[in-house]
């Protein structure tokens, strides 16, 4: 395992194993983490129609690509369709507007950033007309849990989403949820995959032995813990220049399995992020 390891998706799509966030970011900012990133060696990118700056991100990427010398099949870019899009439901349409807004003319994963209640089976069969025309070379979705996923699977679509952009760290494992997917081939988009380092995490003895033990931060051995499983890519963010060398020198060490068991032990099941107005108990 390198930090140019990839995880094959359903579809054979090869995804790397690590993003970059954009979340509420501004042009000044995208651009100078976009390119610490790169340079780090970071090669996707996560974004979304309902962060608000897909077209500052779209401009920061074709900056940053071009100082660091990178061609478009060298990134790997995820964007999202948002609730007020589904509602709208000229979802073939929308794939264009974000194409025009990020400069490109396909993205990689394309994600439902929400299972909207009485919009998100339609939105998949038009995610999947959107595939087969080739504007996008993987479809999936987000936030979803079983019952989106049974609901969903139970109106027999062409295509099983591949892969759940989730809420996923230490301390919240979602054991059911994980099992699930994996019976089904979705793999895990892990964010918030540091959990913002809130003290359970920050303080977690568990945690900081084994960064004492390898010479590492709490944060590099959560990433770790993320990459060993094989099929989490934790997406992080952070306006630091910095973290993205500390973020990706996670490849010179390896948790043993009981290492493994004792970070998955830390699960509370607590979410950092507050659930969608949309999307009561998602
Ligand atoms: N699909 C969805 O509904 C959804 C929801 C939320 C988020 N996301 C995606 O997930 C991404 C990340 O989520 P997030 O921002 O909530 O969580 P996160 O990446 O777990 O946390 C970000 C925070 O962690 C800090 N950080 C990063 N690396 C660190 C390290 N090695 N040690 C200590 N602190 C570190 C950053 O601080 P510094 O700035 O100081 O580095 C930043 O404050 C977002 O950008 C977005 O792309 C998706």
């Amino acid at each position: 395992m390198s930090q140019n390891s990839v995880i094959r998706l359903s579809n054979g799509v090869e995804m790397p194993c690590m993003a970059i966030g954009t979340n509420w970011m501004g042009y000044a900012e995208l651009r100078k983490i976009l390119a610490a990133g790169f340079r780090a060696g970071f090669r996707a990118i996560d974004t979304a129609r309902d962060y608000g700056n897909e077209p500052v991100v779209g401009r920061a990427l074709c900056d940053a690509m071009s100082e660091i010398g990178l061609e478009r099949r060298d990134v790997f870019v995820t964007t999202k369709i948002g609730n007020g899009q589904q509602r709208t439901g000229n979802i073939l349409r929308e794939i264009d507007t974000s194409l025009e807004n990020l400069r490109l003319d396909y993205v990689d994963l394309w994600l439902m950033h929400w299972p909207y209640p009485g919009y998100f089976e339609n939105t998949w069969r038009k995610m999947e007309a959107v595939y087969s025309q080739g504007k996008v070379r993987a479809i999936g979705v987000a936030n979803y849990d079983i019952r989106h996923f049974e609901q969903l699977l139970s109106g027999e679509p062409e295509i099983v989403p591949m892969v759940n952009q989730m809420e996923y760290h230490p301390l919240r494992t979602a054991k059911p949820l994980v099992s699930y997917m994996r019976d089904h081939e979705i793999r895990i988009q892990a964010y918030a995959p540091l959990c913002r380092l809130v003290p359970p995490l920050r303080e977690s003895v568990v945690l900081k032995s084994l960064a004492m033990k390898y010479h590492k931060s709490v944060g590099q051995v959560i990433l770790r813990w993320h990459i060993q499983q094989g099929d989490a890519m934790p997406v992080f963010k952070s306006y630091n220049p910095d973290r993205f060398r500390e973020n990706i020198d996670i490849f010179d060490f390896a948790l043993s399995d009981e290492e493994m068991a004792a970070v998955d032990a830390l699960d509370q099941d607590y979410k950092y992020h507050i659930e969608s107005v949309n999307c009561p108990g998602y």
